[in-house]
């Protein structure tokens, strides 16, 4: 009976289909069951000799049993294209990409080492903006408006009112307009100047200032904490010394030399021969700092120092030209 052969050839697609786990033996069942020789064309064929009464109800279940093995074929196609796709997709013997891990730019890591040691000296750290006023940059560090000091330091004006900080000194200003003494911090940051690039200046570079308030705050401690900072970071067996010096914001003021640590004070290109290297300016607040703050400078006295940061990782790294450091060449760069 025609009927029989049909549920059997619907069980026979069943289980053979249960067993299909690939396209190839997928695309077997299909020349098995759906090509122009297949089991089911043999059964549709079969339709033609079939009684004319019983037609329609055969027809009908050999239309059920075409449907069925049609689409059951088709979702069976899709979900072994798709499995197919990921096993392209996920290729586990691909070697795996290389990628690079940065570093930290010589800058920062100098940065991190001079704040390092100055937290080891009870220093916090605070910063300032680079857009800064007149009032913070200029007037209450004591360089009056018109005051030929100002001509120190090439500025680039926003207006009137507002600059690029030429040194991180206005930070200073800040904290002690934000709270009581004692203050004791370091302030990192850059600054701008209005001057020619070329190999030996830029228009930016990076400063650390540093303050010190408190009642009866020495010279000597300024000196003692500038020496442990150098030994710590240039090494112990160096040798140092003040020469006096003019900052507006300071009095007195005085520039701190080490001994050259390439030449060791023998005299070299870099210490021009001097055997001695700059390294900082620093001084006494000026009791007209404090008044610009509503300091008591009768009751506090402070210290002062700041120093560029550029300066130190060319001499220690022996770079010659400034550019390099802002030029962002990942050749120069991959090398620290
Ligand atoms: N701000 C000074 C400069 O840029 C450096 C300095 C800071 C000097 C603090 C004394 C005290 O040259």
């Amino acid at each position: 009976m025609i009927i029989d052969e049909i549920i059997s050839c619907r069980n026979h697609f069943e289980s053979d289909i249960s067993t299909v786990n690939s396209l190839k033996d997928l695309e077997n069942l299909r020349i098995k069951f759906l090509s122009k020789n297949g089991l089911l064309a043999k059964l549709l064929e079969q339709l033609k000799s079939i009684p004319k009464d019983q037609k329609p109800v055969v027809g009908k279940e050999l239309n059920v049993l075409k449907n069925f093995i049609e689409s059951t074929f088709n979702s069976k196609k899709e979900s072994l294209e798709i499995n197919d796709e990921q096993k392209e997709f996920i290729d586990l013997s691909l070697p795996a990409r290389n990628f690079s891990i940065g570093s930290k730019h010589i800058i920062n890591q100098a940065l991190d080492e001079i704040k390092a040691i100055f937290k080891g000296l009870g220093f916090s750290v605070k910063e300032g903006p680079e857009l800064e006023s007149d009032f913070n940059n200029f007037e209450a560090l004591n360089f009056p408006s018109n005051h030929p000091a100002r001509d120190m330091q090439d500025t680039f004006f926003i207006n009137q009112k507002f600059l690029l900080r030429t040194h991180t000194s206005p930070v200073q200003i800040r904290i002690m307009l934000d709270q009581k003494p004692p203050v004791r911090a370091i302030m990192p940051g850059r600054v701008f100047r209005n001057e020619a690039v070329n190999s030996r200046s830029h228009c930016q570079f990076h400063q650390i200032e540093g303050l010190y308030v408190d009642t009866d705050v020495t010279f000597a401690e300024l000196k003692g904490t500038l020496v442990a900072f150098a030994k710590e970071f240039y090494g112990n067996s160096l040798k140092y010394k003040f020469r006096s010096s003019f900052f507006p914001f300071t009095e007195p003021s005085a520039e701190m030399d080490i001994t050259c640590f390439i030449c060791k004070g023998n005299g070299c290109r870099v210490c021009k021969n001097s055997g001695w290297l700059e390294i900082l300016g620093c001084g006494m607040v000026d009791p007209n700092v404090f008044a610009s703050v509503g300091y008591d400078s009768e009751k506090y006295s402070g210290y002062a120092f700041g120093m560029g940061i550029e300066r130190i990782a060319m001499l220690r790294y022996g770079i010659t030209d400034i550019r390099i450091l802002f030029e962002n060449d990942i050749r120069f760069l991959k090398q620290f």
